[in-house]
Parts: C-alpha cells; sequence; structure tokens
C-alpha cells in the first residue's frame, strides 16, 4: 500500500498536475480567506479514522477541496500580508523532486550534488549581500527564525569558546544582546531556547520613522558593561516585520565594531532588496554584517521553508555544530567537503536549497530584479492611492509594506476602529490584511503588504476601495454607537 501500483500512480499523478493547475490559474477568483469555522473543519475530518482505505486520487481530491475551502490563500493577488508569498513554478516543481529523491542532507557523501548545490546557492547569494564569495559560509535553515538562533548561538560560540561544552554556568557575566522594539520576537524565542532567558534581550528604543535609535543603543551598551552585563550581539533588522523599515544598518555596524561585538542583520525579507540594483544601496553597511538571515521563502517566493543563515567567518558554523558521531558515514572523509549537519541545528534535512537553485536557474537575477521592483511599484501605488483616499501612511520605507490610519473620521487611529475596517476587508474576502503595532508606544495601524508576485493594479485599487467601503460601514456604525451613548 505504500508503494502505489503503476496503473493507479499514472492517474494520481495526473489528478495531481490537474489540481496544481488549477490553483495555479484559478486562486485569484477565490475569497482571500475563509471563514474561521473550527467545528465545520473538525467535522470534515471526523469521519476519517483511517479504519478503510481510501482511493489515491479520491483522498487527493478531499485534501485539495478542503485546502481550497480552509485556508487564507496567501499565493492570491489580493493577500497583503504578512511576507507569504505565491510559490514559484520552479518551487513547486523542485520541492516534488525533493519529495521523490529524498536526499539527506546530514551527511555529504549521501547526497554530494545537494550539497554542492547548497554550497553554491549560499557563495551566490554571499556574493550578493557584499560577502567575499570565497569566505561565504552559511546554511539552508527552516526559515528566518532558525536561521537567527543560529546566529545567537554562533555569536555565543564566538565570544564564549566555553559555553559549547559547559554552558551558561561557565560564564562570569551575563551575556545580552541588543535589537530594536521593532525586532522580530524570534530573538526571544533564540534567547530562551539558548538559555539566556528573554531577560537578555534588550529592546532598543527606536527614532521616528521607527529605525533603532543608534545613540540609545551606545548608552545602553555602556550601562549594561557598567553593571557587569556581557555585550554580545547587535541585531540590525532590514524590513522589520510590521512597518518594513530598515534599520541604519551602517550606523549599526560601527557601533559593533567599536564596541567588539557580533553583528547581525535580519535581513529575512528585506534582504530581497539586494536583489534590485536600484534597492541595493538601502542594505548600506550589510557586507559588515558578522551573519545575515534571509529568507528565500519571503521575497524570492520559494515555497515554504526555505531559511538561510550566511557568514563571512568561514569557521564559526563548525566551531558551534561541528560534533563526531559513530555512525556519520566517512565515505567523504579526506575531501574537501563539509557535512551538512556540522553546520546546523538539524541532522536528518530536507533539500532545501533545490527550490532556491531551480527558480534562480530559470528566472536568473533579472527576472528576480523584474519581479521585486514590481512589487516595489505596486506598494508606491497602494501607498498613493490610500492617500488619495484620505488615508494617512505613517511609515517610510522604500519596501512595499504600507502602515496607515484613517484621518477622515476622529476615532481612525484607534485600535477599536481599525480592527473593525482590517476584520471587515477579512470577511468581505475581497482581500487580506492585518493589524499591527508600530513604534515604542505600540500605535495600531492596518497594515498591507505587497508579497506576491502577482499583485497587479487592479488588485492594488480593489484593496482601496474594499478599504474605503469598510470605512463607510465602520464608520457609520461608530457614529450610530456614540450617538446612541449620548
Ligand atoms: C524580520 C523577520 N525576521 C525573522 C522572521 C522569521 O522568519 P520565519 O517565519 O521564516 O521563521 C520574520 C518573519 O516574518 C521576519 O519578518
Amino acid at each position: 500500500m505504500l508503494m502505489l501500483n503503476e496503473q493507479t500512480r499514472e492517474e494520481l499523478w495526473r489528478r495531481l498536475i490537474e489540481v496544481v493547475e488549477n490553483y495555479l490559474t484559478k486562486i485569484d477568483t477565490a475569497r482571500v480567506a475563509p471563514e474561521l469555522d473550527v467545528e465545520k473543519i473538525r467535522g470534515v475530518l471526523a469521519g476519517r479514522d483511517f479504519a478503510e482505505p481510501l482511493g489515491a486520487v479520491e483522498s487527493l481530491d478531499f485534501v485539495a477541496d478542503a485546502m481550497w475551502r480552509f485556508q487564507v490563500h496567501t499565493g492570491h493577488p489580493r493577500y497583503f500580508g504578512l511576507f507569504c508569498p505565491a510559490s514559484t513554478t520552479m518551487g513547486i516543481a523542485a520541492d516534488t523532486l525533493v519529495a521523490a529523491f529524498n536526499p539527506q542532507l546530514a551527511a555529504w557523501s549521501h547526497s554530494p550534488f545537494a550539497a554542492e548545490v547548497e554550497r553554491h546557492v549560499i557563495r551566490s547569494f554571499g556574493q550578493k549581500f557584499g560577502y567575499d564569495p570565497a569566505l561565504t559560509d552559511g546554511v539552508f535553515t527552516s526559515g528566518g527564525s532558525e536561521a537567527n538562533h543560529t546566529a545567537l548561538l554562533a555569536a555565543m560560540t564566538n565570544e564564549f569558546p566555553e559555553f559549547n561544552e559547559h554552558g551558561m554556568r561557565a560564564l562570569t557575566a551575563q551575556p545580552v544582546f541588543y535589537v530594536s522594539s521593532q525586532g522580530h520576537h524570534s530573538f526571544l524565542k533564540a534567547a530562551r531556547a539558548s538559555g539566556l532567558g528573554t531577560a537578555a534581550v534588550r529592546e532598543i528604543p527606536v527614532d521616528g520613522e521607527l529605525r533603532m535609535n543608534a545613540g540609545a543603543l551606545t548608552e545602553r551598551i555602556e550601562r549594561d558593561r557598567a553593571e557587569g552585563f556581557k555585550p554580545l550581539m547587535i541585531v540590525a533588522t532590514a524590513g522589520t516585520t510590521s512597518s518594513g523599515v530598515i534599520d541604519p544598518i551602517d550606523e549599526l555596524a560601527e557601533v559593533a565594531a567599536r564596541e567588539g561585538i557580533w553583528f547581525h542583520v535580519d535581513a529575512a525579507w528585506g534582504g530581497g532588496a539586494a536583489f534590485a540594483p536600484e534597492l541595493r544601496a538601502t542594505l548600506g553597511g550589510i557586507e559588515k554584517a558578522d551573519s545575515i538571515t534571509f529568507d528565500a521563502h519571503k521575497w524570492l517566493s520559494a515555497p515554504m521553508g526555505a531559511g538561510l543563515f550566511l557568514t563571512r567567518h568561514p569557521e564559526i558554523l563548525k566551531r558551534t555544530f561541528g560534533m563526531a558521531t559513530s555512525y556519520m558515514p566517512r565515505d567523504a572523509a579526506g575531501l574537501e567537503v563539509v557535512d551538512p549537519f556540522t553546520h546546523s541545528i538539524q541532522w536528518s534535512r530536507r533539500f532545501i536549497g533545490l527550490k532556491v537553485f531551480m527558480s534562480l536557474l530559470v528566472a536568473g537575477w533579472d527576472g528576480y530584479a523584474e519581479a521585486i521592483r514590481h512589487q516595489t511599484a505596486m506598494g508606491d501605488r497602494l501607498r498613493r492611492r490610500l492617500q488619495d483616499s484620505g488615508w494617512e501612511v505613517v511609515n517610510r520605507t522604500p519596501l512595499p509594506v504600507v502602515c496607515f490610519v484613517d484621518r477622515a473620521l476622529w476615532e481612525g487611529a484607534t485600535a477599536e476602529y481599525l480592527e473593525a475596517v482590517c476584520k471587515s476587508v477579512v470577511a468581505s474576502g475581497e482581500a487580506w490584511l492585518s493589524i499591527a503595532r508600530v513604534g515604542d508606544d505600540n500605535k495600531p495601524v492596518l497594515r498591507a503588504g505587497v508579497t506576491s508576485y502577482r499583485t497587479n493594479v487592479a488588485d492594488v485599487d480593489a484593496l482601496v476601495e474594499s478599504l474605503n467601503r469598510a470605512r463607510i460601514r465602520e464608520g457609520g456604525r461608530s457614529a450610530r454607537n456614540s450617538s446612541g451613548a449620548a
């Protein structure tokens, strides 16, 4: 039953291709988001008790139907969400190949082609970020969170060689690290998982443009040193999750160099700017980073998960993760190669790099530059169209994430009103956007990111029209409520 017969396989593959092709060509006819009805979903699953085997094609249709009905379609051109793009066609093909060939990226000798593809892509990306490709090292990760965790462990290994063997108890001073108040929560998780604890994360205030305040950073480092803490790592975010803002990378690199602290750039999404020549300058200074997080499953539209950790220190990953095991195949001993497991938190690992490699083979750098340019232009259009309709854009970034409030109504910047507008648009099925909190005072905003390369002018306009309709519905409702209360 695990290897189905040839005739069933043929039917299954044919149907699979139909289902995938149908999804790709008809996705824009679907509601972007489903209604959230947990009972309905559990009802669909309730009869599936595995007692009676199901036909292969039948099972495929069952799942495809449920996925059509019960998920936010992040590949939809009117999904203005959280960096979850439409997958590249080549990425879908690559992930299928990976599932079939199932290469094991623990030992180099098990999957030499896969390991060398990943090395090749890592060096090419290092070069895009301004590293010397010959010195670039790195590893593919499940995503940005694992890459950020890897950065913290690398910084710990670099600063405290005794940490890997003796752990936190061997340290004479508590390490602390610095990230802006707008940084990603994965650093808090990494602090927990590595044993530092979340109190070790210093959230540095931001300036009026939501960028880390370098002066406040320097002061905090001085204070920490005076109080006996050990400053370990500075994180610059290139493209914050809530507002797409880029920290002053060059300035923060200088602080890190002056203070002798590991400098990490979390460019999980915004790193895509390195692939469009006219945006590359926005990442100025990233080449000075000791390490970089970049997610190919964000702006490069690889299917999830395809994260990357890059470093210009060729020895640090091996020092962080390298170990010997008796069951490790030794066939590659003596060759000038790297066993991927010595660079990673993971042991058995999927061939993550293939979807990036094959997407790049077909699109080329120019294809990606064009997609990134297009999305940036759609972000600019969204900003203009919102402002024309009386919405106020509150973030400044060259990247396509737009945060805004409603200046047309007195209550237009309150959390209740913005949430109501957001819910109303999402419930209409016409588009998907979210609420975010920005700044040190956590101001609520509506947030729309152009995250799909398939988003076009008509989709941007449809979002603005949907928002304008929601504003009339919700504005009217709150006016009625306040007159009722009076
Ligand atoms: C700036 C930033 N860093 C890290 C991450 C975490 O990436 P992942 O979701 O791939 O774990 C995200 C996710 O949105 C992000 O926006």
